[in-house]
C-alpha cells in the first residue's frame, strides 16, 4: 500500500502556547515572545511540529488578546515585530512551524476601525460593525446574549444605536457581510504569511455570520436557572449560518496563494455539522475544523470508543483529515478533568489516534488546574457569571511550571506572575521531570517519538476492537471469551484499537478503569511491546489505568 505524502499539519503535532503564561523574559510577570524563543529548544525536544501562539497582537487585553486593536502589530507586552521575526527565524531553524491565532469575528473597541465607526452614523467604517436601532420601546434590538453573561448589545449614546458583541462589550462584532471587512481580513492573513507564518488557528469560526434580520433566538427548553444565561437560547441566528462557508472559502483562497499554509478553525458543533467546515475535496474550506469532542464526551471506554468510531467514519466519508484535542485555554486541564490516575491513558489516546493532535502547553508534564483565589480572578468570562470562582478559565492558564524555584521559573523572582502559579509546581515541573526517566514528560516524548517514527501511527488506518466494554461483567470472571476483555466495570472499561499502514500494525490498549483487566486478544499473539504507561507491562493483563502500545505481527 502506498500512502500519499502527508502535509506537515497532517503528520505533525501542534503545540499551543498561551504566551502570557509560557515564559516571561522580563520582570513584569507576563510571558512574552522572547520568552517563547528562549524555550524553542524545549519545544523541539518534545517532538512537536508546530507552535500555535494564542493572540500576541496589539490589545487592551480585556479578553487577554482576543480583543485585537491592531491586527498587524505585536502588543508591547509581548515584544515587537522584530521579536516576532526572530521567533519565526529561530523556530524555522529548528524545523518548527509557527501558527498564529487569528480573531476575525470581532476586534477591540479600541481598534481604529471601531473608533471611526462609532464617531458618526455616516462614517465609512460604520458598516464594518453591527449596529441596530433600539426597539420601538427604546429597549434592546433583540434577545441575543453574550457568551460571557448579559446581553449581546451595548448602547452607544453618541450615535443613538446599539452595537453587537457576543463576548465582552470591548469586543464589537465585525460585519462579515461587508466585503471590505473580508478583504481587509484576507489581507491580514497575507501580511503574516509574508512574514513566514505557516498557519492560523481561527477564533470562533462558526459565529462569523448572523441573521441579516436580527430575529430573536428561540428559548432553549432544556435550560435551567443558574446555568449560563447564554445557554438559555437556541443559537439558530448567530451560529453556523450557511453563508459562513463562503467566508471560510474566501479565507482559504488567501491561504492557497501561498505554499503549504493551513488553518484550523475553532468550531464547537456536532460532528456532522463540524465536518461541513472542511468543505469537499473539490471545494476545500478549513484544513481542520477543531474536533473538541474528546473534551465533551464522558470519560469511559464505551463512550470514547463510540465517539472515535463515529468521527473516524465521518471524516473518512467526507474525505477530510481528522484531528483531536484534549485541552486548550478555554477548558479545564485534562489531568484535572479525567483525574490523575487516568492522565497517561488520556495522553496516550491523544497521541495514538488517527488525526493531528493538538497539545496544550504544560499538559506534557501533567499540569493540573491551578486554584485561583477570588481576588485574583481576571477572566472576563468568569467576572460576568453568578459563580465567579466556578466559571472561569484562569485555572487552566496558570504559568508554565519550569522548575521548583519561586514562580516556577516562569518569571523573575521579584515579579508577580499575572496569575498565581499552581501549588503543585515544586513537584510537577520540567526540571524535575527531565531528570526522571519515568516521568510524564519523558513518557510524552516516548509517545511523540513512536508516533513520528511510525507510518501506522501518523498515517495509518484506524480500527477499534470489539472489546465488549460497556457490558457489565462480573468481577473475577474466569471464562475467557475470544477477543474480549474481562473484569471491566461498566462506565470504565478497556478501549483497544489498531492503527495500520502497509505491513506495520500498532495495537493500542487503554484501561479506563482502576481495576486490572485480563485480555484474551488474538492480536497479542507474538506482539512486541512498544511502550507502557506503567513499568513492567505484561501481555494479557492491562493493569488499572494502564496504557499499552504493541507492535503486532
Ligand atoms: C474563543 C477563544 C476564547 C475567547 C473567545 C472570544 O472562544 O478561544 O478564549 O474568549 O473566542 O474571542
Amino acid at each position: 500500500m502506498t500512502l500519499s505524502p502527508l502535509k506537515w499539519w497532517q503528520s505533525g503535532i501542534i503545540y499551543q502556547v498561551y504566551p502570557r503564561s509560557f515564559q516571561d523574559s522580563g520582570h513584569d510577570g507576563v510571558g512574552d515572545l522572547k520568552g517563547v524563543t528562549s524555550r524553542l529548544g524545549y519545544l523541539e525536544s518534545l517532538g512537536v511540529t508546530a507552535v500555535w501562539l494564542s493572540p500576541i497582537f496589539t490589545s487592551p487585553m480585556k479578553d487577554f488578546g482576543y480583543d485585537v486593536a491592531d491586527y498587524k502589530n505585536i502588543d508591547p507586552l509581548f515584544g515587537s515585530l522584530d521579536d516576532f521575526d526572530e521567533l519565526v527565524r529561530e523556530a524555522h531553524g529548528r524545523g518548527l512551524k509557527v501558527m498564529l491565532d487569528f480573531v476575525p469575528n470581532h476586534s477591540s473597541d479600541e481598534h481604529e476601525w471601531f473608533k471611526e465607526a462609532r464617531s458618526s452614523r455616516d462614517n465609512p467604517k460604520r458598516d464594518w460593525y453591527m449596529w441596530r436601532d433600539p426597539a420601538a420601546d427604546g429597549g434592546l434590538p433583540n434577545n441575543w446574549k453574550s457568551f460571557f453573561g448579559g446581553d449581546a448589545w451595548t448602547f452607544d449614546a453618541h450615535t443613538g444605536q446599539y452595537y453587537l458583541h457576543q463576548f465582552v462589550s470591548g469586543q464589537p462584532e465585525l460585519n462579515w457581510a461587508n466585503p471590505e471587512v473580508r478583504r481587509e481580513m484576507a489581507d491580514t492573513l497575507r501580511f503574516w504569511m509574508r512574514r513566514g507564518v505557516d498557519g492560523f488557528r481561527v477564533d470562533v469560526f462558526w459565529l462569523l455570520a448572523k441573521d441579516p434580520d436580527y430575529r430573536d433566538e428561540p428559548r432553549n427548553p432544556e435550560w435551567r436557572p443558574g446555568q449560563p444565561e447564554h445557554n438559555s437560547l437556541l443559537h439558530v441566528y448567530t451560529q453556523d449560518l450557511p453563508v459562513t462557508h463562503g467566508y471560510v472559502a474566501e479565507m482559504r483562497s488567501a491561504l492557497d496563494e501561498f505554499e503549504d499554509r493551513m488553518m484550523v478553525g475553532e468550531i464547537y458543533l456536532p460532528i456532522d455539522r463540524l465536518l461541513t467546515y472542511a468543505g469537499t475535496p473539490e471545494a476545500p474550506e478549513c484544513h481542520m475544523p477543531f474536533n473538541f469532542h474528546l473534551i465533551l464526551t464522558p470519560w469511559n471506554a464505551a463512550d470514547v470508543r463510540n465517539l472515535v468510531d463515529e468521527y473516524d467514519a465521518a471524516v473518512t466519508a467526507s474525505g477530510s483529515w481528522p484531528n483531536w484535542v484534549l485541552g486548550n485555554h478555554d477548558q479545564h486541564r485534562f489531568a484535572t478533568r479525567v483525574g490523575r490516575p487516568q492522565y497517561r491513558v488520556a495522553q496516550t489516546l491523544l497521541l495514538t489516534l488517527r488525526g493531528t493532535p493538538t497539545v496544550y502547553y504544560g499538559d506534557e508534564i501533567g499540569m493540573e488546574d491551578g486554584s485561583i483565589p477570588p481576588e485574583r480572578v481576571v477572566d472576563p468570562a468568569a467576572l460576568g457569571q453568578p459563580d465567579v470562582a466556578a466559571a472561569g478559565r484562569d485555572p487552566e492558564r496558570t504559568p508554565m511550571q519550569w522548575d521548583a524555584t519561586p514562580h516556577a521559573g516562569f518569571t523573575h523572582v521579584g515579579a508577580e506572575p499575572w496569575l498565581p502559579v499552581a501549588e503543585n509546581f515544586t513537584a510537577v515541573n520540567v526540571a524535575a521531570q527531565e531528570a526522571d526517566p519515568g516521568s510524564d514528560l519523558n513518557y510524552f516524548r516516548a509517545l511523540t517519538k513512536l508516533r513520528q517514527g511510525s507510518a501506522a501511527l501518523t498515517a495509518g488506518s484506524y480500527r477499534s476492537l470489539d472489546t465488549g466494554t460497556g457490558t457489565p461483567m462480573q468481577q473475577g470472571a474466569t471464562a475467557l471469551t475470544g477477543g474480549s476483555f474481562q473484569n471491566v466495570r461498566p462506565g470504565t472499561g478497556v478501549f483497544g484499537f489498531v492503527r495500520e499502514a502497509g505491513e506495520e500494525r500498532v495495537l493500542v490498549l487503554l484501561n479506563f478503569g482502576a481495576e486490572d483487566a485480563v485480555l484474551n486478544l488474538p492480536e497479542l499473539e507474538g506482539a512486541q511491546l512498544l511502550l507502557s504507561s506503567h513499568a513492567g507491562a505484561s501481555s494479557g493483563v492491562l493493569r488499572g489505568n494502564e496504557a499499552q502500545l504493541w507492535r503486532v505481527g
